[in-house]
Formats: C-alpha cells, sequence, structure tokens
C-alpha cells in the first residue's frame, strides 16, 4: 500500500502585531528641526493657512523619525485639550503670540521664537487669544499616529483619535535640502 502523499502543514496565522513604532528622537533634536526649519521662510510660509472657519495644519516634511507641521491659528482659535500618544513634540511660535495651558491650568505666553519642548504624554491645549494671527512650527516624532482629546471643563478623556498620515507638502529632496546643516548655519 502506498504512503499517503503528505499533507502541506497549515502554518499558524501570522499574529496580527502591529509594527513597531521608533523611539522619540532627542527634544533637543526636535527643537534644532525646528529652529532649522524657521529659518528658511520662503520655503513654507507661501503654505501657511489662517482661516477664521478652521485651522488647516499643512503637513510639511515627514521621515518615519519625524514629521514638521506649519499651522496657521486666527484669533480665539485653539485646539482643546489633548496629548501626541507615543510621540514627542516641539513647537516654535514664528509670528503672532499664543498661549499654552497644561493640565494643572497653567499658562505659557508663547511669543515669536519661544519653543516648546513636549515629552510623550503631555496634555495641553494652545490657544490664540490675541486679535491678529499666529503662526508656529510643530515637529512630532515619531509621526503622530493618535491623539485623545479631554473634556475641557474636567479634562478627563473625551475620545481618541487614530490619524492617517497625510502626504507631506515638500518632496524628500526638497526637505533633506532644508534641513542640511550647511544651510541653516548660511541663514544664521
Ligand atoms: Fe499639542
Amino acid at each position: 500500500m502506498l504512503a499517503p502523499a503528505a499533507l502541506p502543514q497549515l502554518s499558524d496565522p501570522e499574529p496580527d502585531v502591529p509594527p513597531a513604532r521608533p523611539e522619540p528622537l532627542p527634544l533637543g533634536l526636535l527643537a534644532d528641526i525646528a529652529a532649522g526649519i524657521a529659518e528658511v521662510p520662503e520655503s513654507w510660509r507661501h503654505l501657511v493657512c489662517h482661516d477664521p472657519s478652521q485651522r488647516r495644519p499643512v503637513r510639511l516634511l515627514a521621515t518615519e523619525a519625524y514629521e514638521v507641521w506649519v499651522i496657521g491659528w486666527t484669533s480665539g482659535q485653539h485646539v482643546r485639550p489633548h496629548d501626541h500618544g507615543g510621540s514627542a513634540a516641539a513647537v516654535l511660535v514664528t509670528e503672532g503670540e499664543l498661549v499654552e495651558v497644561n493640565l494643572l491650568g497653567n499658562r505659557r505666553r508663547l511669543l515669536p521664537g519661544n519653543m516648546l519642548r513636549l515629552g510623550p504624554g503631555v496634555v495641553h491645549d494652545v490657544l490664540n487669544r490675541e486679535d491678529t494671527p499666529a503662526t508656529s512650527i510643530h515637529v512630532y516624532s515619531p509621526p503622530l499616529s493618535q491623539m485623545t482629546y479631554y473634556d475641557p471643563d474636567t479634562w478627563q478623556p473625551d475620545e481618541t483619535v487614530r490619524l492617517e498620515h497625510e502626504s507631506p507638502v515638500l518632496s524628500g529632496w526638497h526637505g533633506a535640502n532644508l534641513l542640511h546643516p550647511a544651510r541653516v548655519r548660511a541663514a544664521s
């Protein structure tokens, strides 16, 4: 009697494990990137949108390790209390004035040149309480994948939103040129 042909072995399905996210880059490096972007406004200034009907953040650059956004704020605009999930952040105001409010109710006035350095898990809100528009550069590492929003009265978690990654406005080669140290030194 012939031996039955060996049946192919079905392997166990791959567990549905999401790919590991990179660790946040050091806050000092995120701040340096934000400062470098601020040095070359001709590359991004025309992209900033100050729309009184809603904030329209622009995703300027993105790599696996970090992303850069520029955000225009008209009078009265704010986010709402939120965190940045597992991402660290640097926020640099380039024009106008913003106010950061944290979980304890402390307020920080942010003038042009002022930089926020935020570790993962920080809960805060950012507002433009002035009559004039403001602009800020935001660097997140790793790129934002989810944010939790909090009740503005109780600051208790309200909802967690997963974020789809938009294509960055500036292409890779343009971004690399923008951040080249020689370019930053030449501008300073
Ligand atoms: Fe934030």
